[in-house]
């Protein structure tokens, strides 16, 4: 859609302007009501103006009246005095919501294409991007991602979205790094554990090890020691037991026989010199035998009960006296091994259980590398499948480059390329561009400006201040 007819009148510092469908180049000194014109089509565009007076001074009535070569047609009378006046009507037919239908059908950058030049990188990448259509929602989001990932603005384009999603301080790169902090921290506890147990430790072949039994067969086996050793000792005490009941016996035989003898030689003194008890003694001397008789049964009989509890215990401890020993080192040491092993497998549980949390990590970790290069490949997949706006845009990062270069890096000329590729997106509104103060550019840059529009067969109304004393208009 272009402009075929412009009639203005009254408005700023223009009395009357009237052309048709053409490029125009507006030239003429300071004042001469260049701006003017550009200033009334943007009225009529967007029923605002920068400059607070619209009418021209000394009227009560100024005039914009806009026709385009597909049957629109935008009338709009400033007023003074009465309300304003607004007629907006497509093959004659009024427009509902007009300006509605107006901002719709043109850019901002159209109005001041150059402007674009001077905006923020942020602000030229956000529009370059904004330009890739690109059918998206919150649901292509979750699709991607199984979920919407978090801290993402997801007001901007879908290519600035996926830069955001995959960005190094972005929420999937940040947790990841953390998730690796405490995976590499849990594999250390893991390797300080392995170095402080044994070499090829197994904790599963301990933590069930049963110390009862080996217990058990230790304390029989030295019960059964005990036996052998005290039969032994018994054995060999035996001999000299029986040895000191001899010499008992023989001392008290000794002895009696002593004292028996003494016995008669006092008797026979005193036979000797008591006649009278001679008789009497006589008896005693007589019973003197059997005395000695009974005397000496005791003796026997307490010595042979010596001997026979002497033989006696012996032979309680006869089954064990010739026995071979049992060996209880080797047991003992099995029995300390399995305790020291069994005093590991705390650690070994504790090791077992961060090896498993690093797992678990490393699993969540890779999910998010995964979700990471997923919001890395997407730009490349979108823009095969996405209409590219731009001739030689590719966009790397979230950053759009063009010819592989990003705006800042591009020539004047080919940023007012861009310029004009950027102002005209909507390939069914209006295609027209308004620059007001061209003489900004160099001649080179102001014609390769008109040439380019000519190229994209886009129409314009350029004002450039010159020397001239009248308003020119020059169809270019
Ligand atoms: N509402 C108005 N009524 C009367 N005169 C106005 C009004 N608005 C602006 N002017 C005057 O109209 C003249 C043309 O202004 P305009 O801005 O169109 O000039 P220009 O040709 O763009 O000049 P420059 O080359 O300096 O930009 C100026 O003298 C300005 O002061
Ligand atoms: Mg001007």
């Amino acid at each position: 859609m272009k402009i075929s007819r412009i009639k203005i009148k009254n408005l700023f510092g223009i009395k009357e302007y009237e052309a048709g469908g053409e490029n125009v180049e507006l030239t003429g000194k300071n004042g001469v009501g260049k701006s003017s014109v550009i200033d009334a089509i943007r009225l009529a565009l967007e029923n605002k103006s920068d400059r607070d007076y619209i009418v021209r001074s000394g009227e009560t009535e100024g005039e914009i009246l806009i026709e385009t070569d597909t049957g629109l047609s935008i009338d709009r009378k400033i007023r003074t005095q009465s309300s304003d006046y607004k007629s907006v009507k497509q093959n004659g037919n009024v427009i509902k919501s007009p300006e509605a239908f107006l901002a719709g059908i043109f850019t901002k950058l159209q109005l001041q294409p150059i402007e674009f030049m001077n905006m923020s990188k942020k602000d030229q990448n956000r529009i370059i991007l904004d330009m890739i259509e690109y059918e998206w929602d919150l649901n292509t989001i979750k699709e991607w991602f199984g979920e919407i990932p978090q801290d993402v603005n997801y007001q901007q384009n879908i290519l600035a979205v996926l830069n955001d999603i995959q960005a190094e301080n972005g929420y999937y790169f940040q947790t990841r790094q953390d998730i690796n902090r405490d995976i590499r921290e849990k594999r250390a506890v893991v390797e300080d554990i392995k170095n402080s147990l044994p070499i090829g430790y197994d904790g599963a072949e301990w933590e069930d090890a049963d110390l009862g039994d080996l217990y058990m067969e230790i304390e029989k086996r030295r019960k059964n020691n005990e036996m052998i050793e005290k039969a032994q000792t018994m054995l060999a005490g035996h001999d000299a037991k029986i040895r000191g009941l001899d010499a008992d016996k023989e001392i008290r035989l000794a002895t009696l026989d002593r004292q028996e003898s003494e016995a008669r030689t006092r008797y026979n003194s005193e036979i000797s010199s008591l006649k009278e008890q001679i008789n009497a003694l006589m008896e005693k001397l007589a019973s003197i035998d059997s005395r000695k008789a009974d005397r000496v049964r005791v003796i026997e009989s307490e010595y042979q009960a010596g001997v026979a509890k002497i033989e006696s215990e012996i032979e309680s401890y006869a089954e064990y006296r010739d026995r071979e020993k049992l060996p209880v080192d080797d047991l003992l040491s099995q029995a300390r091994n399995i305790e020291k092993m069994k005093g590991h497998v705390n650690e070994w549980r504790r090791m077992q259980r961060v090896e498993k949390e690093a797992e678990e990590l490393k699993e969540k970790s890779d999910l998010l590398t995964k979700k990471i290069e997923k919001a890395r490949s997407l730009p490349g997949e979108i823009l095969e499948t996405a209409t590219i706006p731009i001739e030689g845009l590719s966009v790397q990062n979230g950053v759009p480059l063009i010819n592989g270069l990003p705006v800042s890096n591009l020539s004047e000329g080919e940023k007012l390329d861009l310029c004009i590729d950027v102002a005209i997106q909507n390939r069914s509104g209006l295609q027209i561009v308004l620059i007001d103060g061209i003489e900004k550019l160099a001649t080179p840059m102001r014609e390769h400006m008109y040439q380019k529009c000519k190229e994209k067969g886009v129409q314009f109304i350029a004002t450039r201040t010159t020397d001239d004393n009248d308003l020119i208009i020059t169809e270019l």
